[in-house]
Order: C-alpha cells, then structure tokens, then sequence
C-alpha cells in the first residue's frame, strides 16, 4: 500500500520538495508515495522533481506516485564519499585526494561533475604525519593575548646601550619572523583541503608569528620609538627561503634547521633578558616555536621514511642555499655585538668576555640541535655534522 501525503495548496514553487523528501526518507527503494494536492501546476513539477532526483514517478488525479529510487541515483549518481573527519579512522585521509572534492569537508558526500581545483600540494606522503591534529590542537589551545601575556606596564630602567642592543634583536627578530610568517601562508594557500589538520596547523603557525611580529616590534619601540637595523647579510638569507618552491625543502630549512636555531636564540634571550618585558616576549614566543619546530620534524620524518631518497634532496638543499649566501655576511655584526653585549650586562672587559663566551656557546648550542633534528631525519653522524655547519649564519 502506498504512503499518502496531502500537500493541500503548497506547490513546488514554495517548498513542497521538502515535505516530499521527508515522506519518502523512510521508505524502502521501491516503495510507493502517493502525493495529492491542490496546486494546479503539481503533476508537472512532481514528475520533473523525480526525474532529478531518481525517482519513478506515475501521474494519477491531482498528483501522482512517486516510486522511491536507489539514494545513489538522480544528482547524487557518482558522487563520492571523501574519506572521514577522524583523521584515526582507516582510510580517512587518502594518499592523493582529486582536485574535484575541492573544497568540501573531509567525509561530506560530493555530487558528481562540480569544478577542478588545482592544488599543488596534493600529496599525502608530502604534507601528512600522524602528529598533526594534536599539534593543531595544542597550538589552538596555547594562543596568547599579546596585550595581556606580557607586562608592558612593569617599570624598568636601561642604559642607552643596552636598550640599543634589544632594540637591535628584536629589529632582527621581526625580519626572520616575518619570512616565517609568509612561508606557512603561501603553503596553506596551496594545500588541499582535505589535509585539514595540515591546513589548520599551517594557518595557526602563521598567526604565531603574527604575535611574535607584533610583540617584537611593540618591545623594540617600548622606549626609542623606532627600530633598528637591516642588514644585506640577513635579508639575503631570508630570500633564500622564500624563494624555495618546494614545501619539503622550504620547510625544512624553515623550521627543521632555521626555527631550531631560534629556540636555542630565544632561550639565550629568555636567560639574558636585561628587563621583564624582553624576558617574557621570549619565554612565551619560544614555547611556540618549539611546536613550529616539531611540526617540520613530524612531516618530514614521516617523508623521508616513505621515500629515504628524500635525505639527498634535503642535503642538496643546505648545499645550495649554502652556495648562494657564500659571499654575504651572514649574521650582521650589529645583532652579535648586541647578543654579547646583553649577556655581558655591562662595560667591563671582563663582563664583554664572559658575553662573548656565552654568545660563543649559544652557536654552539644551535650548531648541536640541528644536529640533532638532522640525525632525527635519518642523517648519519658525519653528514649530519657537515651539513649543519653549512647552515647560514643569519641563524634563520
Ligand atoms: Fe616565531
Ligand atoms: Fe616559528
């Protein structure tokens, strides 16, 4: 026996599909609706609605049958189902997601025949590692209020000279932190977006160091009121990164070898701080690039145990850059000067030495973390050494 809906005066033109959607929700493909109404035009769109949809359709009296059809049938005939929200679940995430899913929610259903969407970074294997959605969320749990996280008010005094030399860090600090800011936007730009999480992360590294932007410029201006140099050296190097098409290689020089080199820097600023203010804009941008850090290594450690032939892209990578930089400068004497000078504290020729020390073994701190990072990616000992003294010297 049929079903009956009585739609009364209500036609296609206000609505009707949707009382006809519901009715025929439960039933069984095959099933019969019969459909009644008053609008005169109601046998003609009923029969177009099915016809779109999949349904048969008999006409009779003032409507007509409707015959529920497959659920994959009418516009939803090819679509396709496009993995699954948990990233935990098998097959979630597929190894090459087509440019035609486009921009839907990872899991959604997607009609047949919508546009193609070119995105470069289409590749699993390249962006993907099992670390990312709980970085994604620690990161979103970890945002700072720049306003409130650091004590601007806090009453402190400087000599001249030492207030010359923050300002000359944190002048430093921007430049880099802004390189690192446009590589993880240009990337996420280019993403599928079906590597959520990935887009996620790169987009809330991004707004890190928006932060890092605006509390090393809100510090270098606290009391001068301008900021200080820029040098050929460190912009070159800078260059060289944006620069790098290839996300894997970008990255990696990025946030493998540069931003593991900031956190032994930002560390050096934390424990050196001549004021509160300095010493809580690095304790706080620290914590966050140390997560920017492990991002790069998750990704690319799981790239380079997929395709071990990656490691000589990567050695080539610092060769290259390594040869492009070779006639600058590299870090500019005035951000060394100032480093020694903040560890120093004072005009003493013993003071300026053990600051000198200090800043001597801060390279040395870096030197040993990439390192570190690069045996974690599979280098051997030896290489891992080489390349990492090849690193540029403006430190990012
Ligand atoms: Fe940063
Ligand atoms: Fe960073």
């Amino acid at each position: 026996l049929p079903r009956d809906l009585d739609l009364g005066s209500l036609g296609f033109d206000r609505g009707a599909h949707v009382l006809v959607k519901h009715a025929l929700h439960d039933l069984e493909i095959g099933d019969r609706l019969r459909v009644v109404g008053t609008s005169a035009e109601l046998p003609v769109h009923l029969r177009a609605w099915c016809r779109a949809q999949g349904h048969g359709f008999e006409p009779g009296g003032q409507g007509g049958d409707v015959v529920r059809g497959a659920a994959e049938a009418g516009r939803w005939k090819g679509s396709e189902r496009t993995g699954h929200p948990d990233p935990a679940r098998e097959g979630a995430v597929v190894p090459h997601p087509p440019g035609r899913w486009g921009l839907a929610a990872r899991g959604a259903r997607v009609e047949a025949g919508g546009p193609d969407f070119r995105f470069g970074l289409s590749a699993k294997d390249v962006v993907w590692a099992e670390e990312i959605p709980r970085l994604y969320a620690q990161a979103a749990a970890a945002q700072w209020d720049p306003a409130k996280a650091i004590p601007w008010d806090t009453p402190f005094q400087l000599p001249d000279e030492i207030e010359d030399a923050v300002v000359q860090v944190m002048t430093y600090l921007i430049e880099n932190e802004t390189a690192a800011l446009i590589l993880p936007a240009k990337f996420a730009g280019d993403l599928h977006p079906h590597f959520r999480e990935v887009m996620q992360l790169l987009a809330i590294q991004a707004a890190d160091e928006a932060r890092h932007i605006e509390v090393f410029t809100r510090r270098a201006v606290l009391r001068k009121g301008t900021p200080g140099l820029s040098t050929v050296g460190g912009q070159a190097s800078l260059k060289t990164l944006l620069d790098e098409p290839d996300f894997a290689l970008a990255m990696f020089l990025l946030s493998v070898l540069g931003e593991g080199s900031f956190l032994s820097l930002l560390w050096f600023m934390r424990d050196n701080a001549p004021d509160p203010v300095t010493r809580e804009v690095a304790t706080l941008t620290a914590q966050d690039e140390a997560r920017h850090v492990a991002f790069g290594l998750a990704h690319l450690s799981r790239h380079v145990g997929l395709h071990p032939e990656m490691r000589g892209r990567l050695a080539a990578a610092i060769q290259e850059r390594h040869a492009a930089l070779q006639q600058t400068a590299g870090l500019n004497e005035e951000v060394f000067d100032a480093l020694v000078l903040l560890a120093a504290g004072e005009w003493d020729p013993e003071a300026i030495g053990r600051g000198h020390d200090r800043v001597a073994a801060l390279q040395q701190e870096m030197g040993e973390g990439r390192e570190k990072r690069l045996r974690r990616l599979g280098f051997g000992e030896e290489e891992a050494r080489t390349l990492s003294e090849l690193h540029t010297r403006n430190f990012m």
